[in-house]
């Protein structure tokens, strides 16, 4: 079957994964907070950045290459780091890894993955990004980021968007508990989604091991559901310096919405900055990322990572245009393993590569660093 025939756009993804998860694991990765304004606001704000269409350029081969911190990546696109990505699909930590070493584009592992940066870190060619969620004691911190250089990450990301835990209503709606409990409602749900449960019960139950290993043996509680509480800080600008003096390779700091912070994080001698809402999952009242992107890109020479609401290779020029370096996806990659299962992060990558040189072609961008003056500007 010609997944492109039958699966063109990430509507397609979308509705297919939809019909295929269970209830509140689509709930889990499609929701946002509250009302979901920031989520939308990501969308909307995405498709008022508009173009010139070119006419007569003759043939154009789009070069789709870029540079980030030292490295040469083959497509300016990469994976968001999710919690959980297992649950979506089994191994799918591990059937993104191998999809980004096999694309020349960056995997991010995330702290509360299904898998471990041992487990992820000989699938990313010493070139993969561990994102932190920064961990209260300083013997569990010290250990955890050095487990990710041993494992041969070569990039940490600390997600600093999390100051408190956020509320996300559809979620609770959908049947998921804090900590998580499998309930008959949500075996209910399990039993009308036969594919994902048998791909499910052949992998065992997902769970967050990187974590794991820290949890005190509490009786009657699963290790990951007490450690899930006890790990997190909120971190400070010494925490952050203090990870910057024991990281010897890049580092990111990841959900950055102001210049004023940008500035600031560059004169700590971070490498780059990540702009991001979270994709509308932490404060309903923010501004979208694409909004605050030209003011940061001012504000520093350091280079930006942007995420949030990406739905295409048109939304990865937009970003590109207004000042990003590379642009990472959290949701996409997700409904592609959901539609399609391991056929789905290459289907993703592709359609994504296709949309980019579509529409660089529509508006005569031979390479990336063409996208700024295209832009219709106001
Ligand atoms: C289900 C889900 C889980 C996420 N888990 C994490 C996480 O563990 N760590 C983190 O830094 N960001 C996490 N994020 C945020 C993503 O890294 C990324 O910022 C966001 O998904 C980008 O927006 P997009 O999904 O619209 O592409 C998560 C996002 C989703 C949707």
């Amino acid at each position: 079957m010609d997944l492109h025939q039958t699966y063109p756009g990430l509507d397609d993804l979308k509705r297919r994964a939809k019909a295929r998860l269970p209830h509140f694991v689509w709930e889990y990765l499609d929701s946002a907070t509250g009302a979901e304004a920031t989520k939308h606001r990501n969308r909307t704000k995405l498709d008022e950045i508009l173009f010139h269409p070119s006419i007569l350029h003759g043939p154009l081969e789009p070069d789709l290459t870029t540079r980030l911190m030292g490295q040469e990546w083959s497509l300016p696109f990469g994976v968001a780091p999710v919690g959980m990505s297992g649950l979506i699909w089994p191994e799918a930590e591990i059937l993104l890894a191998r999809n980004a070493a096999r694309a020349n584009i960056p995997y991010c592992l995330s702290t509360v993955a299904c898998k471990t940066p041992e487990d992820v870190g000989r699938h990313t060619q010493g070139r993969g990004w561990f994102q932190l969620y920064p961990p209260k004691d300083p013997e569990i911190r010290r250990d955890m980021v050095k487990r990710a250089g041993d494992a041969g990450f070569d990039t940490l990301v600390l997600t600093v968007d999390l100051p408190a835990p956020s509320r996300r209503e559809r979620q609770t709606r959908s049947g998921i508990t804090q900590p998580p409990r499998l309930t008959p409602r949500l075996l209910a749900q399990i039993a009308q989604r036969p594919s994902w449960a048998m791909a499910t019960a052949m992998n065992g139950r997902p769970r967050m091991p990187t974590i794991a290993k820290y949890a005190p043996d509490t009786p009657g509680m699963s290790p990951t559901e007490h450690i899930g509480y006890i790990l997190r800080t909120s971190p400070d600008w010494d925490y952050l310096r203090w990870l910057r003096d024991n990281w010897k390779g890049n580092f990111v700091v990841k959900g950055v919405l102001t210049p004023d912070a940008a500035g600031r994080l560059e004169a700590e001698g971070v490498d780059a900055v990540w702009v991001s809402n979270h994709a509308g999952r932490q404060l309903d009242a923010a501004l979208s990322t694409i909004e605050v992107l030209p003011a940061i890109r001012k504000a520093t020479k350091l280079p930006l990572i942007f995420d949030s609401g990406t739905g295409g290779g048109l939304d990865v020029m937009r970003a590109l245009a207004l000042g990003a370096d590379m642009v990472m996806m959290g949701r996409a990659w997700h409904y592609a393993l959901g539609a399609l299962g391991r056929a789905g992060p290459r289907h993703l990558t592709e359609m994504f590569e296709r949309d980019l040189i579509a529409n660089m072609g529509q508006i005569g961008a031979a390479r990336l660093s063409d996208l700024p003056d295209c832009l219709i500007r106001d």
